[in-house]
């Protein structure tokens, strides 16, 4: 009976289902955790005193991760952040955790792993200190097992940041734990700290060969043998690749797995189709698996040619891209990832397919963003090496830290597909003042990434063009970048013999969104006229005409940089300065100006009138854009401009009746109908090819301001961390047309306790109301509030008015 039962095909079934589920089972208590470390920290602001010790945090302020304190403090004339830092302060904050681990992780490797602390942190588990870090933008990840308390005691992390030293950057820098934060828990032999790496040897169409790379960390003394099981899975999660290898671990060691590996008829990631692959590593001890982890990687293939500029899987393609400072306007510095995915949609629909991550590494959720959206990085490191720009920049650290700063960098970001240049520098000093180091260091950097990565190019953003550039003679780098110097474009070739030229920055224009000064469109004013003399002119009002006429004297207006870069097709690519604006940095104006006026957007997210310019040469729409708007005083004369695109005529009417029309040239992109003599009522512009209608564009005389009126700019969002809302509130007349000038006073309110207002802006330079302000004037006719949502359901958002209609909308959050 006995006998019959062990060979009944019952009993084999229930064997097989037996041990599945107890290697599935020993799998699970096993495998890595990755454990979100962002909700209830304990946060503390003072200079004055240590607070390791301190046991009565619980009384400290409560909040979650990530977060900038500094986007907090009002603008201050006397912040020694100064203009660059944009007025805001900085100190010293402490951060505290309390946190328990269930005893069946005993014998695990606890890390906790912070993506960017702002800066000079020190962290501590139990009073014992694990690290310090002076560079606020990489991440790093500490060891925290040997300290670790178990049975339910309670752990305590604290985090000191030190942002006292000011000014420290060219630009803001947001203070504190601005980043997100994990903890993970790993088999003592497990996948290292960013231990992976899928290396491209060879892409095209037919194949791609790819290395595949693993830093296994054994933390036992003894050796260990493992078994590594590899596999491949494509962009539709179908498993195409499958093995298992042998690994002898040393004791205490890293030990790296390597494996060359082919993959027939890839499908390749693209601007258009940013496919990506999964890479998943196992390590086995016998039926055991140790570790799990994943790795996303994208095939394509690229090259930078000195004559046809940059080609993509086989096709040229222009890298029309922009630069990108890590803020997120109202929000500070502390990330959010809708509201990265917003500014990276922006870009997108302008045309934009390349970023720039001036000046420093920007968060990983940035960049995994860019791989989705299809967008291609050149990824910057470094603004400061060895010279100083400020006081207390990273020319303090160079010495002891920018190996492993940039190490960390380079292995952080390796895998992501959208990662295309690494940029080593940005206007480095040295080129001036360290003929030695201006010729070293670009050395050692290149070298670093031959060796960790070996499969992007490298360039240096430069500003000094002469033959004496110590970092231009080094010859160390891949592509020349040049920063400006547009007038220099062109010639480059006679200038560098073979080389490849990249545009690293350009432009640096100057606008405030829907402010327009009654001169010709065709007077250029030149603001600051020199960088080195302090500035003294400008507007009283510290508002900069958005006809895409005044600029920095390092720099040119839009148009004139964007048509020798179209006209070139062996320029790979131009980064203009920049897609957004940001904090600090107010050129050409001091206090009470707190913010940029490069940007391509305002700080609030709303385009400026050159977006439609660059979304007329460098995206498929059909563009017709009027500038400027059409509330001015009888007898005034006024240039109206029109972007357009797809068309080779433009007709004007004001009140019906033709005044103008023009041609496309190969000049200009737009159109200029010059002094018109104001009247109110309707100014429409009217786009022609071959004489056929293409678009029609209006712009009204608007009435008195009668309502606010509120819109969603998404709806439906998932009640998460991560999700913001971000809602539009225009000032309009009675016919629902925008009132240009409208600076109304907007006060923003949620019915109930269902979300909650977390920032409002405006895209002023000067608007000193704090960033958490519920209420907030519109600059130009238009304020915005951003909403996080607080429970599942509908959250209502009021926008009031004195005088005006009120509005409301419902936010639904899923
Ligand atoms: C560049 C610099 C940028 C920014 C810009 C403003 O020279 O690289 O960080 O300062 O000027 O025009």
């Amino acid at each position: 009976m006995l006998n019959r039962l062990l060979h009944s095909n019952y009993f084999r079934a229930f064997m097989i289902f037996f041990l599945f589920l107890v290697t599935i089972l020993s799998s699970v208590a096993q495998i890595r955790k990755q454990l979100n470390f962002n909700q209830d920290w304990f946060f503390k602001l003072d200079s004055t005193q240590s607070y390791l010790n301190d046991s009565l945090f619980s009384k400290w302020r409560r909040l979650d991760l990530p977060h900038d304190w500094s986007i907090e403090m009002n603008f201050d004339n006397h912040s020694p952040a100064s203009s660059g830092g944009g007025y805001l302060s900085g100190g010293i904050g402490w951060y505290k955790k309390e946190f328990t681990l269930p005893d069946k992780d005993k014998g695990q490797l606890v890390f906790v792993e912070f993506e960017g602390v702002y800066e000079q942190s020190e962290v501590w588990i139990n009073g014992h200190s694990v690290g310090k870090r002076p560079n606020g933008f990489i991440g790093f990840s500490y060891d925290l097992t040997d300290y670790m308390l178990w049975e339910g005691k309670k752990n305590v992390i604290t985090v000191k940041v030190d942002n006292s030293k000011q000014p420290n950057t060219r630009f803001y820098s947001g203070s504190g734990i601005y980043r997100p934060v994990q903890l993970v828990i790993r088999n003592p032999i497990s996948v290292g700290y960013h231990g992976t790496f899928v290396k491209s040897l060879h892409v095209d169409s037919q194949k791609a060969d790819v290395q595949l790379q693993v830093t296994v960390d054994n933390k036992y003394r003894k050796i260990e043998n493992i078994q590594i099981r590899s596999s491949v899975f494509s962009p539709q999660g179908v498993q195409v690749l499958s093995f298992k290898q042998g690994l002898k671990l040393l004791g205490n060691e890293n030990s790296l797995f390597s494996k060359e590996i082919t993959l027939d008829h890839p499908k390749l990631w693209d601007m258009d189709t940013p496919q990506q692959y999964k890479f998943v590593v196992e390590i086995l001890k016998g039926d055991q698996v140790l570790d799990r982890h994943e790795t996303k990687f994208g095939l394509r293939s690229f090259i930078f040619d000195k004559d046809q500029g940059f080609m993509i899987n086989g096709r040229h393609l222009k890298i029309r891209g922009v630069c990108m400072h890590s803020d997120l306007g109202a929000l500070g510095m502390a990330f959010n990832k809708s509201a990265a995915l917003r500014q990276l949609k922006i870009m997108k629909d302008m045309g934009v397919n390349g970023i720039r991550t001036s000046h420093n590494p920007a968060s990983e959720q940035f960049l995994d963003l860019c791989d989705s959206l299809g967008f291609i990085v050149m990824n910057e490191t470094f603004d400061v090496w060895k010279f100083k720009k400020n006081p207390y920049d990273y020319h303090l650290y160079w010495d002891n830290w920018f190996r492993r700063d940039f190490e960390d960098h380079i292995k952080r970001d390796r895998n992501h597909p959208s990662l295309f240049i690494w940029c080593l520098g940005n206007e480095a000093q040295e080129q001036w003042h360290s003929k030695a180091d201006g010729m070293r260091i670009p050395k050692i950097l290149a070298s670093l990434v031959d060796s960790l990565d070996g499969t992007r190019p490298t360039t240096i953003a430069n500003n000094e063009m002469s033959k004496n550039n110590p970092v231009l003679m080094s010859e160390a780098i891949d592509l020349v970048g040049y920063n400006y110097n547009h007038q220099k474009w062109s010639t480059f070739h006679e200038d560098h013999p073979g080389k490849k030229l990249i545009v690293t920055e350009s432009t640096s224009a100057l606008a405030s969104r829907g402010q327009y000064d009654l001169l010709s469109v065709d007077s250029m004013s030149i603001w600051p006229e020199r960088w080195d003399i302090p500035f003294n002119g400008g507007n009283t009002d510290k508002n900069i005409s958005a006809y895409d006429h005044v600029h920095a004297p390092w720099g040119s207006n839009h148009q004139t940089s964007l048509r020798v870069f179209e006209q070139n097709d062996f320029i790979s690519g131009m980064f203009v300065w920049t897609g957004f604006d940001y904090l600090g940095e107010p050129t050409p104006y001091l206090w009470p100006a707190r913010s940029s006026y490069f940007g391509i957007v305002d700080l609030a997210g709303y385009p400026k009138d050159v977006y439609y310019l660059y979304q007329s040469v460098w995206s498929d729409k059909t563009v017709l854009h009027i500038l400027p708007h059409w509330n001015w005083k009888q007898n005034d004369h006024v240039d109206v401009v029109v972007y357009f695109n797809q068309a080779d005529r433009v007709d004007l009417y004001l009140n019906n009746r033709k005044i103008g029309e023009q041609f496309k040239s190969v000049d200009r992109y737009d159109a200029v109908f010059k002094g018109i003599p104001f009247e109110p009522g309707e100014l429409k512009a009217i786009s022609y090819l071959h004489g056929k209608e293409v678009k029609t564009c209006t712009v009204v005389t608007a009435k008195p301001a009668y309502k606010i009126k509120l819109t969603l700019e998404q709806n439906n969002l998932k009640l998460d961390e991560n999700e913001l809302a971000f809602a539009q509130a225009t000032v309009v007349d009675q016919e629902g047309n925008l009132v240009p000038m409208a600076t109304n006073e907007v006060e923003f309110s949620i019915l109930g306790r269902d979300g909650e207002i977390v920032a409002t802006d405006n895209g002023s330079t000067t608007d000193h109301t704090s960033f958490q302000s519920t209420k907030r004037r519109t600059f130009n006719g238009k304020s915005l509030a951003i909403v996080k949502g607080s429970k599942k359901g509908i959250c209502r958002l009021i926008a009031k008015s004195k005088g005006l209609v009120s509005d409301q909308v419902e936010i639904n959050f899923r």
